[in-house]
């Protein structure tokens, strides 16, 4: 593979150690965001994708909400590394929160009853491209992200903090934000290509 899709799927990595400062404006990150996932096909053209977009004191609040949601779980003496992590969350600069629409996967369960079974398994495959979709775009505009998945614990904070509708169900959360100047990405192992791959011809 050659060409922008390679170097783009290369330079698209987890970065963990994220900054405030980003290299384009709040506008322009959110309309990559939003691209990504209106181009990002989905079953039937079905667009169960949904996302919330929080940049600044918004992303900021998803993250305390969401130590507030494990402390009551993690042991006190065990809390901190987990709040050390949270820290690290927060301190990027935003946060896109991946749900898909239930409503929308249900309607068309009633519509292609033939089908009913694979609807939800096609929302999760749609999710999936989404997010994969904007962690590339944004790659792309040189802002680092990290995949992380604190549902369901945090589903009802999120849904009465940001009016989120009801039928909307919470997949994945991908923190985003400025890359370190002198981060280098770990080397990445691959498992052999005999084990992954068939190819017949
Ligand atoms: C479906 C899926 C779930 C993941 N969940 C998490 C997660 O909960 N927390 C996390 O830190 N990284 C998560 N990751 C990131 C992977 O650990 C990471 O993509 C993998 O180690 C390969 O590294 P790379 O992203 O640098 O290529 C997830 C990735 C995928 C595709």
């Amino acid at each position: 593979m050659s060409g922008n899709f390679a170097s783009l799927a290369k330079k698209r990595r987890t970065v963990y150690t994220l900054g405030k400062t980003l290299p384009v404006s709040d506008d322009a990150v959110v309309e990559t965001i939003e691209e990504a996932i209106r181009q990002a096909p989905s079953a039937f053209n079905s667009q169960t994708s949904r996302a919330l977009i929080l940049l600044g004191k918004e992303h900021e609040k998803f993250w305390e909400l969401t130590r507030e949601q494990l402390r009551k779980l993690v042991p006190a003496d065990k809390f901190q590394p987990t709040s050390d992590k949270i820290d690290g969350f927060a301190a990027a600069a935003g946060s896109v929160l991946f749900f898909e629409d239930q409503d929308v996967v249900k309607g068309l369960q009633e519509q292609f009853p033939l089908y009913a079974d694979n609807f939800p398994i096609w929302s999760e495959h749609s999710t999936g491209i989404a997010q994969y979709a904007v962690w590339v775009a944004l790659a792309e505009i040189g802002i680092g992200a990290n995949l992380q998945h604190y549902n369901p614990l945090v589903d009802e904070d999120v849904k009465a903090t940001w009016n989120v509708p009801a039928s909307w169900k919470l997949r994945a959360q991908l923190n985003f934000g400025a890359i370190p100047v002198a981060h280098q990405a770990p080397e990445k192992g691959f498992i052999e290509d005999d084990a992954r791959f068939i190819v017949a011809k």
